[in-house]
């Protein structure tokens, strides 16, 4: 892959995607220059349209003030304070520099929007989506549901809840879109509700990166169900043991053996008992 950038005399051009950077130092005749200031130039291509609709804006940055730009639009230096119009009047005038930047907008701009477009435009990164409630106190007070959104490319993302497939809006609160830093974005979407035991609640998140969206489940049980549960299956393993241990009776007490002996073959370990 090639990246463009702009060459000229007295260039120093970093390329970051489509940004470019040119120096051109003003002549003695647009100004007299202190001896310590910053120069800065700033090349922003705008895409509005793929590379359909382009526009090239060089800025010239004097002390952090811009003083002029070049404007591919126009196709001319404009100036921006009275300090770039010298330096504008007198780059407008030059022919082959105008032809220059006015090349910029195909040899920069579009060019490296077509080298990096299947990494950057094109990106796409499905998000994990999870469900989890923020608060477990008491069930007859309004809980929060969260559904996170994580590491997806790009930012734009959907997310909805449904409440027993009821789209639910008040109540919906989220945190800022937070940009990792590594090309991925999450978000967290909550919920403020009243959980009825049976509820059944989901998180719908579409996103371009997915054919359709992702549903994440989640279903409301109160303290008393979850407590219930457990006693169900804590009783159904005890019932488990009880019957074990019924059996094991049943048999010695028939044979007057241990099961394990009918062939008379004790248990080593468990001889003692018999
Ligand atoms: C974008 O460009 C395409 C051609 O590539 C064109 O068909 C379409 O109408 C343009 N869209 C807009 C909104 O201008």
């Amino acid at each position: 892959m090639r990246v463009t950038v702009p060459r000229n005399p007295g260039t120093v051009a970093g390329v970051v995607m489509a940004v470019f950077l040119v120096l051109r130092i003003p002549g003695a005749h647009c100004r007299d220059a202190p001896k310590n200031f910053v120069y800065q130039f700033k090349g922003m291509c705008y895409f509005t349209n793929g590379t359909e609709r382009v526009r090239l804006v060089a800025r010239q940055i004097y002390n952090k003030e811009e003083i002029l730009h070049f404007d591919s639009d126009l196709g001319k230096f404009v100036a921006v304070t009275e300090l770039g119009q010298v330096c504008a009047e007198t780059w407008n005038t030059q022919k082959d520099l105008l032809a220059e930047f006015r090349a910029y907008v195909e040899t920069l701009c579009r060019h490296n929007y077509k080298e990096t477009a299947s990494f950057t435009v094109q990106r796409r990164v499905e998000p994990t989506v999870t469900v989890s409630p923020a608060s477990t106190e008491d069930p007859n007070h309004h809980n929060l549901l969260v559904c996170s959104v994580t590491n997806f490319y790009p930012r734009q993302v959907k997310v909805k809840w449904f409440r027993n497939q009821q789209e639910e809006t008040a109540g919906v609160g989220f945190t800022p879109l937070t940009q990792n830093g590594d090309w991925t974005y999450q978000i967290h979407v909550m919920l403020e509700t009243k959980p009825q035991l049976g509820d059944v609640y989901v998180c719908r998140v579409d996103h371009p990166s997915l054919q359709s969206p992702i549903t994440v489940e989640w279903r409301a049980q109160s303290e008393s169900a979850q407590s219930k549960t457990r006693s169900g299956i804590g009783g159904f393993v005890l019932g488990l043991i009880f019957l074990g241990v019924g059996l094991f009776v049943h048999f010695w007490d028939k044979r007057g053996k241990a099961p394990w002996e009918k062939k008379g073959k004790a248990g080593a370990g468990l001889k003692s008992l018999c």
